[in-house]
């Protein structure tokens, strides 16, 4: 599959090299251009690229977004139409500044990418885990109840299952937290799965749990 991801960081950074390694077409951008990614992209090797933001949307089948919340608004608006998105982000009002419409609980960090990205098909995604793991606890061995647990929420139960196909891709296993506002306020910091280092038998134990 073809993935733009936009953010080459901790999060954006270490997906590519899972991407790759699974046998993806990674187009990796960030803020300040495709030449401050040369080492990225060599090391990755020939199904790596280094663009710029609106290449990485034109090239992805899904564009995995991966940036701090905070500059959301800085992303383009166009190119997203149909597309998949997975969307890792999450609201440290530290880092990202205090946004009124998620500080009074009216919508999600997600639903709030999901109106600027024109028509995009938002999936939540990859927002639990600490990239540490993500780099490291992948295991394609494992049956997947076994395997450590990346949640998932959305709206589009077809863009999900893309996006869980790729989780199992990469040695995790995807586990639905259900619609978009929903499962995406049961994945933010904080909250009982929030940096659990549980397996997808487990969080299923916990979501249960919590509901
Ligand atoms: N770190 C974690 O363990 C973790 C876990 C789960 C979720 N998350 C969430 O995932 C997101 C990314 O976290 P991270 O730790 O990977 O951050 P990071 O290491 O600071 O990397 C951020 C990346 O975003 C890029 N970026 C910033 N503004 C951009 C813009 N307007 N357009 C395009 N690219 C832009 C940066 O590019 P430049 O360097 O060129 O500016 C950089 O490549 C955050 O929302 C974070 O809360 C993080």
């Amino acid at each position: 599959m073809k993935i733009g991801i936009i953010g080459a960081g901790h999060i954006g950074g270490n997906a590519a090299r899972l991407f790759v390694k699974a046998g993806h077409q990674v187009a990796i951008s960030n803020s300040r251009g495709p030449q401050t990614l040369a080492d990225l992209v060599e090391e990755l090797g020939d199904n790596a690229e280094a663009v710029n933001i609106e290449d990485a949307i034109d090239f992805g089948d899904v564009i995995f977004v991966s940036i701090p919340l905070g500059r959301i608004e800085e992303l383009p608006t166009e190119g997203f139409d149909g597309k998949i998105v997975v969307d890792s982000n999450n609201y440290y009002p530290e880092r990202d500044g205090q946004i009124a419409a998620l500080d009074d609980g009216k919508t999600t960090s997600s639903e709030l990418l999901a109106r600027h990205l024109r028509g995009a098909r938002l999936v939540k995604g990859f927002n639990t885990i600490w990239f540490e793991h993500l780099r490291t606890q992948g295991d394609t061995g494992l049956p997947l109840e076994k395997r450590r647990a990346i949640f998932i929420a959305g709206d589009d139960s077809e863009a999900k299952a893309v996006v869980a196909n790729l989780i199992e891709d990469i040695g995790f296993a995807a586990v639905d937290t259900g619609f978009l506002h929903e499962g995406g306020l049961s994945q933010q910091p904080g909250t009982p799965i929030y940096n659990q280092e549980l397996t997808a038998a487990e969080a299923a134990k916990v979501l249960t749990a919590g509901a």
